[in-house]
């Protein structure tokens, strides 16, 4: 498959009850962090790694996103109107010109393979992406996909992006085993959907990205409903590699789980701190809050 990936899957069908009662009608991929929503940061993430056709796998629910990425006429009127050209190169930036998006709908929230499956028409016989705009990844350098597909054109394998975590966490986690690493790249062998840690194989658990053979089309058609009565993604990964190479990617960059609390507070902060013009004021504004609760230090 030594093959430049041209087309990554954005699985946005979910039902986001992390974020309810927010997400009852802002889907959380809309959720911002400072001025941009998730999906942007993993559009540009795509973009950037050479993907020129994106499949959003929607559902009727989630107008937002399609609306998001649609020609805003008005707006951009009144901008160019009142000279507001900064603002207007923002709002026409959200998609290059060379880029294209495609809706597809997932009619019943079947799981994240399922939803993978419904790209089929749309992907076709070629290597493909798929991006969880709700996992996050900053990183100074290229993004976490474009490190995999140069990764995945030259060893030709498919690229699951791994991270090390806690052990008490594997539950929450797609888990691999893997043999020697050469480099940021090792084999998977095996991988189990959220083991407890007494049967996790490894610590390595499965971040939010994924360049694949397509494939894993076929083995999602025959995949039956597993942990949770979904039809899981990680199943036909491991159909997959019975078949074909699929390789663990150890990606640069500090992955955020947005699909969280917690990690959505998190990477808020952080893209607060390294933002050009806000990074001085969030730093003291965080240091007054901190103060007002009495918090002498951070532990
Ligand atoms: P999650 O389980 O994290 O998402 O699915 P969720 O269901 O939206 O959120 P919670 O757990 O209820 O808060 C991982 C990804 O798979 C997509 C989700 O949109 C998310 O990007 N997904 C999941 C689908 O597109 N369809 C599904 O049937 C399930």
């Amino acid at each position: 498959m030594n093959q430049r990936i041209r087309k990554a899957v954005f699985p946005v069908a979910g039902l986001g009850t992390r974020f309810l009662p927010a997400t009852k009608t802002v889907p959380k991929e809309m959720l911002p962090i400072i001025d941009r929503p998730l999906i942007q940061y993993a559009v540009d993430e795509a973009v950037e790694a050479g993907c020129d056709t994106l499949v959003f796998v929607t559902n009727r629910y989630k107008h937002a996103v399609a609306d998001y990425f649609d020609k805003a006429y008005e707006l951009e009127q009144k901008l160019e109107q009142s000279g507001k050209h900064e603002q207007l190169e923002l709002i026409r930036n959200v998609l290059p010109r060379h880029v294209r998006a495609v809706f597809v709908t997932q009619a019943e929230a079947l799981g994240l393979g399922h939803a993978v499956l419904c790209a089929k028409p749309i992907v076709g016989d070629e290597p493909f992406a798929v991006l969880l705009p709700d996992d996050l990844i900053w990183n100074r350098g290229p993004g976490a996909l474009k490190q995999m597909a140069d990764a995945a054109e030259i060893s030709g394998a498919s690229m699951i992006a791994v991270q090390d975590v806690p052990h008490e966490q594997t539950g929450s986690y797609g888990i691999v085993a893997t043999g020697n690493f050469s480099g940021r790249e090792g084999r998977i062998d095996a991988i189990v959907e959220k083991p407890k840690p007494e049967v996790a194989p490894s610590n390595l658990a499965v971040v939010g990205r994924y360049v694949l053979d397509s494939r894993i089309f076929g083995l999602l058609e025959s995949t039956q409903p597993g942990a949770g009565g979904e039809i899981q993604l990680t199943d036909a990964i491991a159909a997959l590699l019975t078949e074909k190479p699929v390789h663990a990617y150890r990606f640069q960059g500090t992955r955020f789980d947005c699909g969280t609390h917690i990690g959505l507070i998190e990477a808020t902060i952080r893209y607060a701190l390294d933002h050009e013009t806000l990074s001085d004021a969030a730093r003291d504004m965080m240091q007054s809050a901190l103060n007002e609760l009495g918090v002498q230090e951070l532990k």
